[in-house]
């Protein structure tokens, strides 16, 4: 594989979330090209079986590939649990970047009660997620908040329907806000709908998630390999997604600029 500098960086989720991690990369490599791929057509993944979803997160690594990028972003939680070892160890020559839930963040933010981790049923049960539970369990009041179904709604793109306010409310109400410090968004469909979830839990609830530090870690190895884009005018951004509908690459192109 010959890699120039000028090639693009792929972004890769099983929908629509991982675009919430574009919008935060391209604040800080403003100069670089991307080709996003959202998964939609075989979303969500998140309550999948595990061999099934190392198989879709396979075959979407290999369309970026067919596209000649220089790295990968892994810019679901989900995807990156199940996956991500294997691939670096198939793609030895590229730079694949996962995304984890923002539990060592939230740790550090050194705030009074309980963080709770919002993520998917398979993120939460993974083998990732249990080992970084176990490091900070000591120090933390961890609670996992398994969230089936939520990411479904966010592909849909009504983020001011009712649906997703029913589901938040059944979902968050019974978090006692006395003790709740933190929420740490672990899928990347949520941050969309971060105001939503401050209307539930209240302003003083900090609510974080991994999208920057996943950018701050590609700018980091892309420097390192001396990868980066030398040109000083904007990059361009290309989306492509598996379900092929016009609705689909335009709600994209919405969430990104929202
Ligand atoms: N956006 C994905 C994540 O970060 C998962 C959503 C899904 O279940 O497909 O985990």
């Amino acid at each position: 594989m010959n890699l120039s500098k000028g090639d693009y960086i792929g972004f890769f989720d099983s929908g629509v979330g991982g675009l919430s991690v574009l919008k935060e990369t391209l604040k800080i490599l403003p100069n670089e090209n991307f080709i996003y791929y959202g998964d939609s057509a075989n979303a969500p993944y998140g309550t999948k079986e595990y061999s099934e979803i190392k198989k879709l997160t396979f075959d979407a690594i290999k369309f970026l590939l067919s596209k000649n990028v220089k790295a990968i972003v892994i810019a679901c939680n989900t995807a990156t649990s199940v996956a991500v070892e294997d691939l670096r160890k198939e793609y030895k020559s590229i730079p694949i970047i996962g995304i984890e839930p923002a539990l060592k963040p939230a740790v550090e933010l050194k705030k009074q009660g309980q963080i709770v981790i919002m993520a998917t049923p398979m993120t939460l049960v993974e083998k990732k997620f249990a080992k970084l539970q176990q490091k900070y369990k000591k120090i933390a009041d961890i609670k996992p908040l398994p969230c089936g179904g939520l990411a479904e709604l966010i592909e849909t793109g009504n983020i001011d329907g009712i649906e997703i306010h029913n589901y938040l409310k059944e979902k968050l109400e019974n978090l006692s806000n006395e003790n709740l410090g933190t929420i740490v968004l672990g899928c990347t469909h949520y941050p969309f709908i971060k105001d939503k979830i401050v209307e539930f839990v209240g302003k003083d609830v900090d609510i974080i998630d991994g999208s920057l530090g996943t950018a701050k870690q590609l700018e980091r190895l892309l420097t390192i390999r001396n990868m980066k884009n030398p040109q000083s005018e904007k990059g361009i951004v290309e989306i492509y997604n598996s379900l092929n509908k016009k609705e689909m690459i335009e709600l994209s192109y919405r969430l990104l600029n929202s």
